[in-house]
């Protein structure tokens, strides 16, 4: 006899993304050129390494606080308070480990088994699993293309229709990954209305918030309006701004009297980020990591220039020109198979991008896409769509 699972249902069932599934054909494969992820090629900066590496030689290897140690906090708080001009007290700040931790933290915090989660998709995919994980219903209400006006458009009555009493959070990353679609000012402020008036806590994922096109400092924060005791569970991370994917640190910022419970989080989550890395995080948010944060954004404003000047010569391939984040979110039409094209795109092309399938739970209307990443060396990233051309053209 087959022993019963230990595993519950929940966590048993859950499906691999649909970037692993392209990922798992050649991940590391010299041949194969990298778009897939959400990360530049290039390694973090000398001086933010270097702090790490002090930190470690000096013996910063004990537990900490493990909401984060107090200078990171008060660093974080700064840093909010110059980009966007939100009031942030170092309370309000809680370092669980990755942004992903970060998005758990939040989950945990606010659902339970049987309730749901609003998500504006198509999305990163990650979130899916993370509300199945805390026994939460993914409930996705999908951006409109408007190609008329050239842009991705959320349907505010969309969204609040989709809520309904078991609805315990609303999740929104603005700017998005993969649409690179950005909330305004306006909308965030009817958004919070409405979730102050149901009692639904937004999780507003602005991972993205500084890497912006079109002038300013931070994307539209739902920092910068709510208050201090609004359910706002803001996520942010070192790794897209600074080049630090691999480091596994981010921050959660939640309400003020929150204290407590994210105190609990994450002392049984993890007991706190890695003390020494956490050092390095710190020299982020120095003048020098502000000077390198603007020259990634230049370095994807000149990605998205090359993306955007190859798809002038497609015929089959168009986009919505991404107001921040750093990808392509290309459709091509006649491709109905994302998957299958991604695989295969591995396989016979080298090329590893990631199929718009992933990004809504299978939601038909984005297997017509793919995304890439466009925070690349402009050289590999020709060569990459090149390659995709060919591919179009043979569908
Ligand atoms: C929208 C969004 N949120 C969160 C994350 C996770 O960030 P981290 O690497 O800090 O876990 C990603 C990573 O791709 C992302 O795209």
């Amino acid at each position: 006899m087959t022993p019963k699972s230990p595993i519950r249902p929940a966590i048993r069932d859950l499906e691999p993304s649909g970037i692993t599934k392209v990922t798992a054909l050649g991940l590391g494969h010299p041949d194969v050129l990298p778009l897939w992820f959400g990360e530049t090629d290039l390694a973090t900066p000398p001086f933010i390494r270097q702090a790490a590496i002090d930190a470690l030689e000096s013996g910063k290897t004990f537990y900490t606080n493990a909401r984060g140690i107090l200078p990171l906090r008060e660093a974080i708080a700064a840093f909010h308070k110059r980009t966007s001009g939100a009031d942030i007290g170092v309370e309000r700040i809680t370092i669980p480990g990755a942004a992903m931790l970060a998005v758990v933290t939040a989950l945990q915090m606010v659902c339970e088994t049987g309730d749901n989660i609003v998500i504006v998709s198509p999305i990163w995919p990650n979130i899916f699993q993370a509300a199945k994980v805390v026994g939460a219903e993914p409930r996705l209400v999908r951006l409109d293309e408007d190609w008329d006006k050239g842009r991705w458009r959320l349907d505010l009555d969309k969204l609040f229709d989709a809520c309904d009493g078991r609805t315990k959070a609303m999740f929104i990353a603005s700017p998005g990954n993969p649409t690179g679609w950005m909330l305004t000012a306006e909308e965030q402020k009817r958004i919070l209305d409405f979730t102050r008036e149901r009692g639904i806590a937004i999780i507003a994922d602005e991972v993205y918030g500084t890497l912006i096109y079109d002038g300013g400092s931070h994307a539209p924060s739902f920092l910068s309006i709510a208050d201090d005791e609004d359910a706002v569970f803001a996520i942010n991370s070192f790794s897209k701004p600074w080049a630090m994917t691999g480091w596994r640190i981010g921050w959660l910022v939640h309400p003020k009297s929150v204290e407590p419970a994210a105190a609990a989080m994450a002392q049984c989550n993890n007991t706190g980020a890695t003390h020494f890395l956490q050092y390095g995080a710190l020299a982020a948010l120095s003048p020098q990591g502000d000077a390198f944060r603007g020259e990634l954004l230049d370095r994807c404003r000149h990605g998205r220039d090359v993306v955007e000047g190859w798809i002038r010569k497609q015929n089959r391939v168009r986009w919505f020109r991404p107001e921040g984040a750093f990808y392509g979110f290309l459709h091509v039409d006649g491709l109905k198979d994302s998957l299958g094209f991604c695989q295969s795109m591995v396989r016979d092309d080298k090329v590893g991008i990631a199929p718009g399938w992933a990004f809504s739970l299978g939601d038909p209307r984005d297997d017509s896409y793919v995304r890439i990443c466009f925070a690349q060396d402009s050289g590999r990233m020709e060569q990459a769509l090149e390659r995709l051309e060919g591919a179009i053209r043979k569908l």
